[in-house]
């Protein structure tokens, strides 16, 4: 059912308690998400602000409907046409054909590849404002990239000041609540910044212009309504400047290893670098994953907020373990920037698993610091000791 959010603005969308991955398998929402779609009531036009996800279309036509009568709706704001937000648009539009849609030139493109219809669409690019009557309006700032080639943003200039910014400051977080001051800030703080991580990274140059763009527009801002999560209500600024941060080069002071182990080789070598860099420098935080075991975006936000990752897998068919090549192949499409890195691992007898991991990483992005370490067979006390004094080396080559 909708819930209001002020005296004109109602929250019209679904939210998912058990999806547990999203974008097929390439990502976990272990706090399931929410397909955020706003009812805007104009004084003189009512407009829809985004959809939900196809699986919901009936389910979400039939709950707008009892909260307007369909044919109410003078407008349909599509801004950005990935399938968890245009799903349920053409069920809605089976019921009110000829409304207009507003997207950007990309957002068309994209909904007639999807849907191949022809519906009425009304193009609009950064600046275009959508009267809504008694002096209001609702304005589009094209947000390409952030994160498909059609996202936009539209403001509206009434109850002091909405940014519907649709994936942008999202969180897939399910919630009853709607609001950031009525949520664990911890635990929507950590689904934030796995979102960023996850989905935003690879677009970090675009965020930080398209952010300092609206920062300069020195707009009033009430609140930021996102199309996934809970709505930025409380300290709205807050988490524009928490992007601002995240987007350049963000790094704590932890190293993250990630590591594949087959008989426990590698992974004693893990635990043994790690002894070397906390013996060294006991201010860094260390944190060890097993690349097979763990969740692979979790283990993604990890390294997004490291200075620098140790990647180790046993040399395997000569090359390295599938579970680290699939992971890697994730870090190098985040894009960052500013880390370091270095390979280690086990093996039997060919042992070029670390070489190849080594330039894994470099073609990563990474600056790896050195040629990593290897351990024949199984590591004895010699060779763990030889691990943490590559632990202690490593760190000192970050410093
Ligand atoms: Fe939430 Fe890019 O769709």
């Amino acid at each position: 059912m909708a819930k209001k959010i002020t005296d004109n603005i109602s929250w019209v969308g679904k939210t998912d308690w058990e999806l547990k991955m999203f974008h097929g398998n390439e990502l976990s929402t272990r706090r399931g998400s929410s397909y955020n779609a706003y009812l805007l009531r104009g004084i003189s036009k009512t407009v829809l602000i985004d959809t939900v996800w196809g699986p919901y279309d009936q389910e979400f036509v039939s709950r707008l409907r009892q909260e307007i009568p369909l044919e109410k709706i003078d407008a349909v704001v599509m801004q950005h046409n990935e399938s968890d937000h245009s799903g349920a648009l053409a069920e809605l539009l089976r019921e009110i054909p000829g409304t207009p849609v507003y997207c950007t030139a990309k957002g068309e493109a994209i909904l007639r590849g999807h849907y191949h219809q022809e519906w009425n669409f009304v193009k609009v690019k950064t600046g275009d404002k959508l009267d809504l009557g008694g002096g209001e309006s609702l304005t589009f700032v094209e947000a390409p990239m952030l994160h498909w080639p059609d996202t936009m943003f539209s403001y509206y200039d009434g109850c002091g000041g909405v940014l519907f910014s649709n994936d942008g400051f999202g969180q897939h977080y399910a919630s009853e609540s709607l609001f950031n001051d009525e949520v664990p800030e911890s635990e929507m703080m950590e689904e934030a910044e796995k979102y960023f991580a996850n989905i935003l990274a690879p677009f970090c140059p675009m965020v930080t212009r398209k952010v300092n763009e609206i920062l300069a527009m020195n707009l009033p801002l009430k609140m930021i309504c996102p199309s996934h999560g809970v709505i930025w209500r409380k300290d709205p600024e807050s988490i524009v400047k928490q992007y601002l941060v995240w987007a350049d080069a963000y790094a704590l002071n932890q190293v993250t290893i990630v590591y594949d182990t087959m008989w426990n080789s590698t992974r004693q070598m893990a635990e043994a670098i790690a002894r070397g860099i906390r013996d060294a420098a006991p201010q860094v935080t260390v944190k060890l994953f097993n690349a097979a075991k763990e969740d692979k975006n979790d283990i993604l936000t990890e390294v997004f907020h490291s200075r620098a990752l140790l990647a180790g897998s046993p040399t395997i068919n000569n090359g390295y373990s599938y579970a680290i090549a699939g992971l890697l192949e994730m870090v190098k499409g985040m894009k960052l920037k500013k880390k370091a890195g270095a390979a280690f691992g086990s093996y039997g007898w060919s042992g070029e698993g670390t070489r190849l991991l080594s330039a894994l990483l470099t073609e990563a992005g990474f600056a790896v610091v050195d040629e990593g370490i290897r351990a024949q067979w199984v590591p004895d006390s010699a060779a763990l000791a030889a691990c943490e004094e590559y632990g202690r080396s490593f760190i000192s080559k970050l410093q």
